[in-house]
């Protein structure tokens, strides 16, 4: 497979088969995705995974903060306040084709609400992973995280798996940082959902639109 393969196979799947992800492939994806380049070479990112044993406890943890009620307040705003063109109507396309996809009308309110709770079951996945990153650390630095997470994202690609980004765990932060044990000086970016694709789901079928190339760049 070559990086263009790598790039046009990765989507962000939302509905995973349970077979587990071994824990020496995911040691190897993260340790060449550690090359992925960084700003003064900081590597700012600080990973924790999830997995097996670890993944159980984690899925009953979150099952229980979930019955207990509403999220957590945000520690970084997700999205601007008020989110202008053109992002606005890229990301309410998006949302309308997953669900549309799931056959969930606009009204069903609870349904859609499920749905989002979906993102703190990981979508099923068997393993998972969480990205802090240290409170000191600016934009810079949280733009390096990318870098680092797509890299990974495509590593895991090229090892036959599949993941989704997950920027829902921000909600529920609390839980996040008190089951891993995280640094009080840093602060949760994401999680990622990391395993193999149900061919099945109808969710896995949506391909989110791109601008095209006029759009987003200019050549002077
Ligand atoms: C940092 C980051 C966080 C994301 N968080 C979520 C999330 O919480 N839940 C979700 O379903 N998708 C999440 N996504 C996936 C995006 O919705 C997805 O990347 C975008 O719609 C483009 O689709 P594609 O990844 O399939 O190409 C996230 C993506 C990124 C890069």
């Amino acid at each position: 497979m070559n990086v263009s393969e790598a790039v046009a196979r990765r989507i962000s799947v939302r509905a995973f088969l349970p077979d587990p992800v071994p824990r020496a492939l995911i040691a190897e994806v993260l340790e060449k995705a550690a090359r992925a380049p960084s700003g003064g070479n900081l590597q700012p990112w600080l990973v924790t995974v999830l997995e097996g044993q670890s993944m159980a406890r984690f899925r009953e943890t979150m099952r229980a903060r979930l019955a207990q009620g509403g999220p957590d307040p945000l520690e970084y705003p997700i999205y601007p306040e008020k989110l202008h063109e053109p992002y606005r109507t890229r990301r309410h396309r998006v949302g309308e084709q997953m669900y549309s996809l799931l056959g969930i009308p606009r009204e069903d309110r609870a349904a859609r609400l499920r749905r989002l709770e979906a993102n703190y079951d990981f979508f099923g996945a068997p393993a998972g992973l969480f990205v802090h990153v240290d409170r000191r650390m600016g934009a810079a630095q949280w733009a390096d995280l990318g870098m680092f997470l797509q890299t990974v994202m495509l590593l895991f690609v090229e090892a036959g798996y599949d993941t989704c980004a997950q920027e829902a765990w921000a909600w529920h932060h609390r839980t996040v940082d008190a089951f891993v044990g995280a640094d009080p000086a840093t602060m949760l970016f994401c999680g990622m959902a990391i395993g193999k694709r149900d061919p099945d789901a109808p969710v896995n079928r949506l391909r989110a639109e791109r601008a095209p190339l006029e759009e987003f760049a200019r050549f002077l």
